[in-house]
Order: C-alpha cells, then sequence, then structure tokens
C-alpha cells in the first residue's frame, strides 16, 4: 500500500533523514521507533506532505505521491496524528471531528461520527466541551478520532502515547489493537518500543536518519543488546 523508496528529507545542510526505504502493506500495522533525533517525525511528516524530500520516492496504492501537498495527501487517504495532538481548542470536541471530515461527504459524515462515539466512549460525554478543556488522553483520542474522519486507507500517528499518564498509555495502545484488529493499516512512531513491538505486525527502527533494522517483534527483540544499541535505553 505505502512504499518508501531512497527518501532523503534536509533541513538546510542537515540531512535528517537518509536514503530510507520501508513499505506498509494494506492491512498491516507497522512500528517506526528509534530514538530521540532519529528522524521519526520527518519521516512522517515527509509521506504526509508537510516536507519535501530532497530524493527518494514515495508511491501510495500503485500512485506516485512524492511531494504531493497535505491536503493533496489527505484526499488521497493517508492522515497524520502529528506529534504533540494538536487540536482546536477553542472548538468542541463535536467541532474538531467535523473540522477532520471536511473532505469526507456529508451523508457519510454523520455515520462516522457515531463510529467515533463506539470507538471513543469517554469523548460523548465531552461532546459539546470546549477541546481545551479535556486532558491530555482525551486530547489525544480527540486527535485520533479527527483523523479518522478522514477516512484514511492509512493512518499514521507520531508518538500517540507521549506525555500520557500509564493508565491512557494503556487507553492507546488498546486502542491501537482495537483499530488492528479491524483491519486497519497503521504506521506508527513509539518511543515505547517493547509495546510497540507488541501489537505491531513489523516494526523499522530508525537512527541518526537511516533505517538500521526491520522485522517483527520477535525478530528484533531476538536481536538482544544490539536491540537496545539501536533503540537506545529506557524505552520501556
Ligand atoms: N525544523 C527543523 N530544522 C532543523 N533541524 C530539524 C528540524 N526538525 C528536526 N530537525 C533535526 O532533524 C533530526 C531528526 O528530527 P526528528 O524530529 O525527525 O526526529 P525524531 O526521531 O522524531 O525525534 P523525537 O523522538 O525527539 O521526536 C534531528 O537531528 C533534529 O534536530
Ligand atoms: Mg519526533
Amino acid at each position: 500500500m505505502l512504499e518508501i523508496d531512497g527518501l532523503t528529507t534536509r533541513y538546510g545542510s542537515i540531512s535528517a533523514l537518509r536514503d530510507a526505504s520501508l513499505t506498509v502493506g494494506s492491512g498491516e500495522v507497522v512500528g517506526l521507533i528509534g530514538p530521540n533525533g532519529a528522524g521519526k517525525t520527518t519521516l512522517m511528516g515527509t509521506i504526509a506532505g508537510l516536507l519535501k524530500p530532497a530524493a527518494g520516492s514515495v508511491r501510495f496504492e500503485d500512485r506516485n505521491v512524492t511531494g504531493w501537498a497535505p491536503d493533496r495527501m489527505l484526499r488521497a487517504g493517508v492522515a497524520l496524528v502529528p506529534e504533540h495532538r494538536r487540536i482546536f481548542t477553542d472548538l468542541s470536541v463535536v467541532e474538531n471531528l467535523r473540522l477532520g471530515g471536511v473532505t469526507t461527504p456529508p451523508r457519510e459524515r454523520s455515520e462516522l461520527l457515531d463510529e467515533m462515539v463506539e470507538l471513543f466512549p469517554s469523548l460523548e460525554e465531552r461532546w459539546t466541551t470546549s477541546a481545551g478543556y479535556l486532558s491530555g488522553g482525551e486530547a489525544q483520542q480527540l486527535a485520533i478520532a479527527r483523523a479518522l474522519m478522514s477516512r484514511p486507507r492509512l493512518l499514521m500517528m507520531d508518538e500517540p502515547s507521549l506525555g500520557l499518564a500509564p493508565v491512557l498509555v494503556d487507553v492507546v495502545f488498546e486502542l491501537i489493537a482495537n483499530l488492528a484488529s479491524r483491519g486497519r493499516t497503521l504506521l506508527v512512531v513509539e518511543q515505547n518500543a517493547t509495546r510497540m513491538l507488541d501489537v505491531a505486525d513489523r516494526a523499522y527502527v530508525l537512527r541518526s536518519g537511516e533505517v538500521v533494522a526491520e522485522g517483527t517483534g520477535d525478530e528484533l527483540l531476538g536481536q538482544g543488546d544490539l536491540f537496545e544499541t539501536f533503540v537506545g535505553t529506557g524505552n520501556g
């Protein structure tokens, strides 16, 4: 479904991503792990069209979408839940969700809202509350729900559990498992490497802008010390 080949992205003279290649198959849950500054956000930003690659290609569903603008990528079926869960804090929960669905045909929007209530029951109680009053966990759920309102065929999430209390980290990983069981295709950046490997079909390890390892959880964890070296210590 997604095919990244030799992708390089620079900030000025710094190559934050170097010759990265990876694939995500339809219905697959793929993790992207690696230490701070590895280029994980840069990779997702480049796929989503927020950053222009200096070299390499992005193919999505057999189309070359390299360098497409973010709104075009969204319409093509790729949604990103960005780092730090950006939501519109002055708008209510339901208004945020409606905005997430602007590219969705109106007749499908109410059906999708029902689906979001089912997936995120705690959001329904906050339906007309300003998003600025949500807790960190609720805000993250809203950010994910908003992205789902665009009916993405590929959903990318950048560190969805970051900064959440342990019980809410559990909620995020349960949600990922739930979306996986519904056949969703996910690419998820996580610092919480071992937990991500639990729910992912496969993962890529990024380090200093390069893909340094790829495999199933068992394959990567089987590399023992090497895995620690790749991912860095203290990643749960
Ligand atoms: N806007 C920017 N301008 C210049 N350099 C940047 C910019 N954003 C990121 N970088 C650099 O690019 C490299 C990759 O950063 P990136 O944010 O992609 O890493 P990351 O793996 O997402 O890290 P983290 O785990 O901290 O989120 C880092 O060296 C970072 O300092
Ligand atoms: Mg990042």
